[in-house]
């Protein structure tokens, strides 16, 4: 049953960014093996060469096979050229046993705001028409796709949200995954579960949150998230129905 780790703005370089709590984060990575990491963007504060080779150093510490996005803050500074040449392409797939994962970037250089862009629409609906039959079908990017509580005034939503979210209910999509407002939470939205993750490593959190990261396992037969607080709270759980199908074990 796959284990996935989702976490997201560890914005690494900036005076919010916790080590000890990345520290803590990797350790459990190591002793829980889970079958891939996702990182949802905000790698970097400032999308900077050295914050990226900082952000370099502690993603090569864990020990998972890893999916990544960037996030705005790693496209300041045109900051996506250093995400390229050392994480890897911005839009790309990834598979696990009955799960197929197609990731996007939603950043544009120096815009808080995020998008997707109708020139990518044929790439993602390429990409999930090459999923496999039966997989759970997942969607990473940065941006949130619906309006997060407790996380201040909305802004930076997807400015495409509307058209994307269609484009995902036609693509019968499972679950998304997303970050960029700090602040975890989790919605069922026409048979998807869209799961936001907070910041996993700073202390620019909202009001009284803690810094938070999810844990998801994929299956047999449905999806569950942990949303977990480092201890600072009991974890959050939810689960959520597979109608596809059921997944290997
Ligand atoms: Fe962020
Ligand atoms: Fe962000």
């Amino acid at each position: 049953m796959p284990r996935v780790y989702h976490l997201s703005d560890i914005h690494v370089g900036s005076a919010h960014f916790l080590p000890e709590l990345l520290e803590r984060l990797i350790e459990e990575i190591r002793a829980e093996r889970p079958d891939l990491v996702v990182v949802a963007g905000d790698l970097t504060d400032k999308g900077l060469p050295h914050q990226y080779a900082e952000a370099k150093r502690w993603i090569d510490r864990i020990e998972a096979p890893l999916l990544l996005t960037p996030g705005n803050h790693d496209s300041r500074n045109v900051g996506y050229v250093h995400f390229e040449e050392l994480f890897g392409a911005r839009y790309r797939t990834h598979r696990l046993p009955g799960v197929y994962l197609v990731a996007a970037d939603s950043s544009e250089p120096d815009l808080d705001e995020g998008r997707i862009g109708r020139t990518i629409y044929p790439w993602l609906e390429e990409a999930f028409h090459r999923a496999p039959e039966g997989a759970v079908r997942v969607f990473v990017t940065h941006h949130h796709l619906l309006p997060v509580p407790g996380a201040g005034r909305e802004r930076n939503i997807l400015q495409d949200a509307g058209d994307l979210l269609r484009l995902l209910v036609e693509h019968e999509v499972d679950l998304v995954l997303t970050g960029h407002k700090h602040v975890p939470w989790v919605w069922r939205f026409e048979g998807m579960l869209i799961v936001n993750a907070g910041t996993a490593a700073t202390n620019r959190v909202r009001g009284k949150g803690h810094p938070s990261y999810a844990v998801i396992d994929l299956g047999p037969d449905r999806v569950t998230v942990r949303q977990r607080y480092y201890g600072a709270r009991p974890d959050e759980v939810y689960h959520h129905p597979l109608t596809k199908g059921v997944i290997p074990r």
